[in-house]
Parts: structure tokens; sequence; C-alpha cells
């Protein structure tokens, strides 16, 4: 596990390894997903270090960080639950997703920008990640969402590799079914499931908005 000093975390040696690959693919220029991507890989290939890890969700449907500085890449254990997928969304920065064990379904969506309409999505891609699969994306060609799909095997636990902190960023989301798309402002999280009404238009939330029910300590919602 990573222990913390005063000044700077430990990490473990599997961690650390993969953020050193990580920063020499990807500092100061455009990012070489293609070898991050398979630097993910092996590390989601070692269950046996991941497994303590994906304990702390229980089971659950939720987000435990492995690695969070305050800015630059970052590496999170994320699991959503039987039949559940993410909202539509970009991360404005770039990101790598595998998954440790179970079928993630990752799809990517085509920004459609008619004159003087909301940019509305249509589904690009669509794919079911298995064990040794990874997906990478790049803004800003990065609208997508992932999650379980009922009948897609088992749900999965997977690694997200961000390079950034998100939410320092002004980012997107849309509800495909009605066509609607927000605008997400620096600290908004987003919705953790498509299945959460979208927020008003004042931006406070839907009368109609449940939360989940808050994961075990140390597991967050803020979205992966
Ligand atoms: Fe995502």
């Amino acid at each position: 596990m990573t222990s913390e000093r005063a000044d700077r975390p430990v990490l473990d040696a599997p961690i650390r390894a993969l953020f050193e690959r990580v920063a020499a693919l990807s500092d100061g220029r455009k990012p070489d997903l293609a070898a991050i991507g398979a630097a993910l890989v092996e590390l989601a290939a070692d269950v046996d270090y991941l497994t303590p890890w994906m304990r702390r969700l229980d089971g659950q449907s939720g987000a435990v960080p492995i690695h969070a500085p305050a800015r630059g890449p970052r590496l999170t254990v994320v699991h959503r639950s039987e039949g559940q997928m993410s909202a539509v969304h970009d991360h404005g920065t770039w990101v790598a997703i595998s998954p440790i064990v179970g079928v993630e379904t990752h799809r990517r969506w085509r920004v459609v920008r008619d004159d003087g309409a909301p940019p509305r999505v249509e589904l690009a891609d669509d794919r079911a990640l298995a064990r040794r699969d990874v997906a990478t994306l790049l803004p800003p060609d990065d609208v997508h969402d992932h999650g379980h799909l009922a009948g897609r095997g088992p749900a999965a636990h997977v690694l997200i590799l961000l390079g950034d902190q998100q939410t320092r960023f002004t980012r997107n989301e849309w509800d495909p079914a009605t066509g609607r798309h927000r605008v997400l402002v620096p600290g908004d999280g987003g919705r953790w499931l498509a299945s959460e009404p979208m927020p008003s238009e004042t931006g406070a939330p839907s009368s109609l908005a449940v939360r989940p029910a808050p994961g075990r300590a140390g597991s967050g919602r803020s979205r992966a």
C-alpha cells in the first residue's frame, strides 16, 4: 500500500515503476499513449498486488485512489456494479483504462456540432474490454462512457490512469437518451452514473437527483 511521508508519498514498487515510465512517456510533450497503455496493462495483470486495493471497495460501486498528487498523472481503482454505466463525458486530459478483473464496456462518442444547436453525440465505437485490453483517449477526441452493460460478463474492476486532476478543467457531459449537454465547471465531478438525472439548467441538483450512498471510507465518487 501507499504510505505518506511528511513531504511526499512513498509509493509501492509496482506503482513507482508505473509512474516512472509514465513520466518518461509524457514529460513536456504529447504523451505516448500506446506505451502508457501497455505499461498500465502490465500493472493491471498483477492481480495479487491489486487485490487489496479492490477489496477496499468491498464490492460496492465507487473509486479508490492509489496515487493522487495535486497535479499530474494519477491512478485509481474503479468499479461500477452490474448494469451501471457512467455518464457520457470527457476528462480534459489524456486517460488510459484497463480491467484488472471482469469486463468493462468502453464506448467512444462522436461530437456533432450543428449550427446554432447544442453539441450532440453519436456512438462511434463500442468495445468490451477484458484482462490485458486497454483503451486510451486524448482530447479533443475523448468523449466516452464506460462501466458495465448487462449480458457482457461480470462487472469489472479497472485501473484508470489520468494525465492530471480532471476537475481543474472545464469539461462536458451528455445524456444521449435526451440529447442534453452540460458544461462542467472546474470543481464539478459530474454524474457518477448515466442513470442519475442531470442537474437543472440553474446548476442546482434536480429535485429528482439521487446520488448513490457514499462507499466505504477511502472510496470516492468523483468520476473516473
Ligand atoms: Fe472516463
